[in-house]
């Protein structure tokens, strides 16, 4: 096998998880995509601090910038805009692909990132931005691009779906709930960003983007977070028949009073129909409900949180950007394992 070069920047509850996964399946990897990944380091700020047995300490480094010049791959996953914005068009100029999973940094300095990656011919993948592990950025971009979508509506922020649906199952109250959802590792490092809405803003930005192939500025995104919701509206909901999630709606619209179609994106507090599919997405579960002109409606739904969940998305990023080393193209081969044999074991049971 050829090697690739991989650097990883971050190693919080995402970044651990990454490097965990990485070196455990390094040798599956390897076969799935022609090449050896090689984890070359971890940047990160502080040596000291603790980041689990699946991360070894002699592949910590401070110094990011040297790592990221030798890699051919790299994997940003240390959030905030500055210093991953300077660490990311280092990389795109230096020849490497980069994947992140950062919805703040895409959301506002999106479109520099992706013209410095057009123009150097570098791939910026990010499947890790929105929902976690659920597979959403792919379908919008490629399986729906021949397509027109709609409208999007999506549960896209699983600490506030965590809380609001402890306040749901009765007697927890924001600050409780927000308190366990934090030490599940859902919230982000500070809180605010995910029960005022921002971190979901930040995602509404991104799939409007994607879903009707525009650029929609986070400026433009109305947010309104859940601090204002009571126990007794949820409680209240709950006896109309109704169950109150944090929604992103992002939808093509036309503009009242000039007559032009357009696009809007929004984030508050609303009532969903008990019956409706996002009213079954509890816990710190994400789902995206899509409607589009010929596919009709269509739910991604699973784990849109957490720091082995998220990992998974930032691994299939690293798979297609490693064929596309391997292959050329945009890294679309498909992968079959030798010698796996296939058991005929008839029809176990009716019931799973
Ligand atoms: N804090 C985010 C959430 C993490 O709760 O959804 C995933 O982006």
């Amino acid at each position: 096998y050829r090697t690739l070069r991989i650097a990883l920047l971050g190693a919080g509850s995402v970044g651990s998880q990454v490097a965990t996964l990485l070196l455990e399946h390094s040798d599956e990897l390897a076969q799935r995509v022609g090449a050896r990944l090689v984890l070359s380091g971890i940047a990160v700020r502080d040596l000291e601090t603790d980041r689990g047995p699946g991360v070894p300490r002699e592949l910590l480094t401070t110094d990011a910038e040297e790592l990221i010049v030798g890699s051919d791959i790299v994997i940003e996953l240390m959030g905030g805009i500055t210093p991953a914005r300077e660490y990311i068009l280092l990389a795109l100029r230096s020849g490497a692909d980069v994947i992140t999973g950062n919805k703040a940094l895409l959301a506002t300095h999106g479109p520099e990132l992706f013209d410095l990656a057009q123009q150097v011919g570098a791939q910026l993948y990010y499947e890790a931005a929105v929902g976690g592990a659920i597979p959403i950025i792919r379908p919008l971009r490629d399986s729906l691009a021949g397509d027109r979508v709609q409208r999007i509506l999506g549960i896209v922020n699983g600490t506030t779906n965590y809380i609001l649906d402890r306040m749901d199952r009765g007697g927890d109250d924001l600050e409780s709930a927000l308190a366990a959802a934090t030490e599940l590792g859902y919230a982000e490092a500070d809180p605010t960003g995910d029960i005022e809405g921002y971190d979901a803003a930040q995602k509404a930005a991104i799939l409007a983007g994607l879903a009707f192939h525009t650029t929609v500025p986070i400026a433009s995104v109305y947010r309104e977070g859940i601090t204002g919701v009571r126990a007794e509206d949820v409680e209240a909901a709950r006896k109309a028949g109704y169950v109150v999630k944090l929604l992103a709606i992002c939808e093509r619209i036309t503009d009242p009073e000039t007559g032009s179609e357009g696009v809007s994106a929004r984030v508050y507090p609303a009532l969903i129909p008990r019956d409706h599919p996002l009213a079954a997405v509890r816990g710190a579960n994400n789902a995206v409900f899509v409607e589009a002109e010929a596919a009709g409606s269509l739910m991604f739904y699973g784990a849109g949180a957490g720091g082995r969940e998220t990992a998974s998305a930032v691994l299939g990023d690293l798979v297609s950007a490693a064929r596309r080393h391997v292959i050329g193209g945009p890294g679309v081969a498909e992968s079959t394992q030798a010698d796996l044999p296939v058991f005929d074991i008839g029809k176990v049971s009716t019931r799973y």
